[in-house]
């Protein structure tokens, strides 16, 4: 979908997403000391602003304005510091290395998505986090919800090939509970958390 398409999506008056940050995200993130962060694809800011609440200088990258406007709201109704920036993720190209990028569902077609993932792992600095989470390919058959076209759903596979040298301490297709009005249902993501190697020097 373009930046329009997801400028009308978010143009309801009521956030999309809920504004908790993804469940793994507060996992898997909560124990990590704060420093400078990149939330590609931050849409709304749900986990931009979770992160900032814990100490995070963060950036928000998204080309949707309607998503950024809302999420620098969020931000103002916590009292936290956002920096909301408007830019296509495939080439956007933060000036200084980070300690965190988190990609959040951000579900796009070849190359792109391997292009992000590819410029996310050389943003990092020495010690670095990389933490994505995204609809699977397996949740198109086996799963609830998500995008219907493989095209622009992840493997964890093929995440870790683009995120060469950084190291996974986490790589799995996680299951996450839909609570739906049927009853629960299960959708299955693709998550990979890596580090970037000590000796890595940054860009
Ligand atoms: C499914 S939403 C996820 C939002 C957020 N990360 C979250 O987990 O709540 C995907 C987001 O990616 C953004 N997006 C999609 N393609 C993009 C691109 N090429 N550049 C920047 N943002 C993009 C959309 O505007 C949307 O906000």
């Amino acid at each position: 979908m373009d930046s329009e398409g997801w400028d009308e999506r978010y143009s309801a008056r009521d956030y999309v997403w809920s504004v908790e940050p993804n469940q793994f995200v507060a996992e898997y993130l909560a124990d990590l000391p704060p420093g400078d962060a990149i939330d590609l694809g931050a849409g709304e800011g749900r986990n931009a602003v979770w992160l900032a609440t814990r100490g995070w200088r963060v950036t928000a990258v998204d080309f949707s304005d309607v998503a950024l406007e809302k999420g620098a709201a969020l931000a103002r109704n916590h009292d936290v510091d956002v920096d909301f920036v408007h830019h296509d993720a495939t080439t956007y190209d933060p000036s200084e290395p980070v300690d965190l990028v988190v990609l959040s569902y951000l579900q796009l077609e070849p190359p792109g998505r391997e292009l992000v993932l590819e410029h996310a792992s050389r943003w990092l600095r020495p010690g670095g986090t990389l933490f994505v989470i995204a609809h699977d390919k397996a949740n198109i058959s086996d799963g609830h919800g998500g995008p219907s076209s493989p095209d622009v759903c992840y493997s964890v596979e093929d995440t870790l090939a683009a995120i060469d040298p950084l190291v996974a301490t986490t790589a799995t297709i996680a299951e996450r509970t839909v609570d739906t009005d049927d009853g629960p249902r299960v959708a299955l993501d693709t998550l990979v958390v890596a580090t970037a190697p000590a000796e890595s020097a940054p860009r």
